[in-house]
């Protein structure tokens, strides 16, 4: 087996890609577009995910179009006033936070799960293993984006169906990611929701078992 052996330096700057990784917001982007390599780079990350039985069920839709960005805030502008009457005693500190930068990120991709006609190994038992597979590319391509030091935002207060007219996607379709990337002015150390006291994290203790 020829498969490549990492160092432990090497893990120790994974861990802290993973520990530095952001959710990346309009009020961070750069103007700086993202060179065509890097976009490559990321869609590469994205395309090595693993997938229930191989499937690779994805389609990922790159969005040039100012007009089509615009549609898509209109959707979020639309879910989030909507989302901003679930919090009903906190809806002055919902308001205040940024969660999409549709129109300030140089690039928008989206990300569908696109289902598989006949059975696929491994998602027989499980059906939506296979919006988890495309939930993995997704990740990969937030860790690589911070590699490259690029912000990734994910954006789901949308209209999915919405969204899919607007993208031209088939019905069979579905929105898993609505992703905002480019270069930032920074990056805060730790969760922006966790800076705001939005939400805090989580202690380890509660969310680890053994048995
Ligand atoms: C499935 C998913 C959907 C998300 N949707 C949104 C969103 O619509 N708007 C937003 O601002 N952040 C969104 N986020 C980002 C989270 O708020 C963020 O990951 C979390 O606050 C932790 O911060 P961090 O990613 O910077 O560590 C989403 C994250 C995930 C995994």
């Amino acid at each position: 087996m020829n498969g490549k052996l990492f160092t432990a330096e090497e893990a120790a700057t994974l861990q802290d890609i993973i520990q530095q990784r952001r959710d990346v917001r309009g009020n961070r982007f750069t103007d700086r577009p993202l060179e065509p390599e890097r976009v490559e780079q990321l869609l590469t990350a994205a395309l090595h995910a693993p997938s229930v039985g191989f499937s690779q069920p994805w389609e990922f839709v790159v969005v040039n179009s100012p007009i089509i960005r615009q549609q898509i805030r209109e959707s979020f502008d639309e879910a989030n006033a909507a989302a901003q009457q679930a919090f009903s005693d906190r809806q002055a500190e919902y308001t205040r936070l940024k969660l999409e930068g549709i129109l300030e990120a140089p690039l928008n991709i989206a990300v569908f799960y696109t289902p598989s006609q006949g059975p696929v190994l491994g998602q027989t038992s499980m059906p939506e293993v296979g919006l988890y597979s495309v939930v993995c590319a997704v990740q990969n391509m937030w860790l690589m984006a911070r590699a490259l030091n690029i912000g990734m935002g994910w954006v789901s207060i949308l209209d999915a169906d919405r969204v899919k007219r607007v993208l031209g996607a088939p019905e069979s379709h579905r929105l898993v990611a609505y992703l905002c990337l480019g270069y930032t002015d920074g990056f805060y150390e730790r969760p922006e929701l966790e800076m705001l006291e939005w939400e805090r994290r989580r202690d380890r203790n509660t969310v680890i078992r053994q048995v």
